[in-house]
């Protein structure tokens, strides 16, 4: 089991060390292997995303990733800027899945601002589109009048599209994934309005009869927005396009009080995928000790599911976290009246120590 592990810059370095303590205690053989990337790789080699790096992640099974982007970098061409690094190795693997849990703990229900019995126990997976629709549809631009800015044109467009084996290939991930949950999945659209998510319902409901033990049903973006804060616990998976899945899984994340928890995926057709916290760098806290790492480690049980097959291990790193909440430990950003205050290296150990 080949793991890339590409820390980043800011607080990557600092949570990713900890997720890795945890690989390593699970005593299975990956062989992991580090380079640089973001920014980082900008200082040392000239490029977000060196050709080593994306060698590497190539030829992984998974890529197991901190985060990138520094203030400091925001003044060079967009092409050399860290975030690209992203955008690259996604392109580059393919990675047309992205999944987003958004699971509240419930030692942690005090950290949202929503009712506790709302969202105490709440566990969900959204998986978004990350390859099509409108963000990428052609054509795409202005027409303007002679000058090429935007403030002398006259009228903007993009186009939304998707294509039958984009929607087909989405849908049977989300379907898979349900059959390792509770079997229910919620296709996301707009089908009332638009074309092309008429034929992404179709599409989805098509897919679906592979999949009989799998319940399906169709709901409308603007409903699903307003669903997700009156009654999250509804759903279990939902699947939808690149843009509806990019606001709706923001909103779902907001319901579990901390972007420190929330791990995420990103998936191609051979399984192999890029693993990150949902946050970035902050700069903010970045070298202070106090970042939460409990994102990454939870990244990390993501991989070991999602990409490596080791469902016991997956199991066994979420239910160590689950005993360090219970035990009342807190980073900064999770903090609350009555627990204990930890750092990022300590909140490591007390993760360790849970899993023996
Ligand atoms: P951010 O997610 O880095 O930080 C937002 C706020 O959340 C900050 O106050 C930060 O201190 C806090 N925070 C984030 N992760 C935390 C953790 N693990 N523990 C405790 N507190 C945490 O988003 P921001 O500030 O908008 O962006 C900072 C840099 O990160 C930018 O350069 C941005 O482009 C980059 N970025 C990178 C991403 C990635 O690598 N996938 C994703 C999002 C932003
Ligand atoms: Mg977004």
């Amino acid at each position: 089991m080949k793991i890339a592990v590409l820390p980043g810059d800011g607080i990557g370095t600092e949570i990713i060390a900890q997720a890795i303590r945890v690989l390593d205690a699970l005593e299975l053989p990956f062989e992991m292997e580090t380079a640089l990337v973001g920014g980082a790789a900008y200082d040392a080699h000239g490029h977000p995303l060196p050709d080593a790096t994306l060698k590497l992640a190539k030829d992984a099974d998974a890529v197991l990733f901190g985060a990138v982007g520094d203030w400091k970098y925001d003044t060079l061409e967009r092409q050399f800027r860290p975030e690209q690094a992203i955008l690259g190795l996604r392109k580059n693997l393919g990675l047309f899945a992205n999944f987003r849990p958004a699971i509240c703990y419930e030692q942690l229900v005090d950290a949202s601002s929503l009712k506790p019995e709302l969202i105490a126990g709440l566990d969900i997976l959204i998986i978004r589109e990350l390859t099509g629709d409108i963000y990428f549809g052609q054509p795409r631009g202005r027409r303007t009048a002679v000058d090429g800015h935007f403030s002398g044109a006259e009228e903007a467009f993009d186009t939304m599209r998707y294509s039958r084996p984009e929607v087909e290939r989405i849908a049977r991930v989300a379907f898979e994934a349900a059959r390792k949950r509770s079997k229910r999945v919620t296709s996301v659209d707009k089908a009332n309005v638009l074309e092309t998510f008429q034929f992404w319902k179709d599409i989805v409901t098509e897919v679906g009869k592979e999949y009989p033990d799998v319940e399906l049903d169709h709901m409308y973006v603007d409903n699903a927005a307003m669903q997700l804060v009156k009654a999250p616990k509804k759903f279990d998976v939902v699947v939808t396009g690149n843009m509806f899945g990019d606001i709706l899984s923001d909103e779902a994340a907001m319901l579990t009080g901390s972007i420190g928890m929330l791990p995420s995926a990103s998936l191609n057709a051979s399984s192999q995928g890029l693993y990150e916290p949902s946050h970035g760098s902050a700069p903010d806290i970045a070298g202070k000790g106090v970042a939460n790492p409990l994102a990454t480690i939870l990244s990390a049980a993501m991989m070991l599911r999602y990409s490596l097959n080791q469902e016991e291990a997956a199991v066994r790193i979420e239910t160590a976290v689950k005993k360090v909440l219970a035990q009342g430990l807190r980073t900064p950003d999770i903090f609350s009246k009555g627990t204990t205050k930890v750092g990022t290296v300590e909140m490591g150990d007390a993760v360790l120590k849970a899993l023996a």
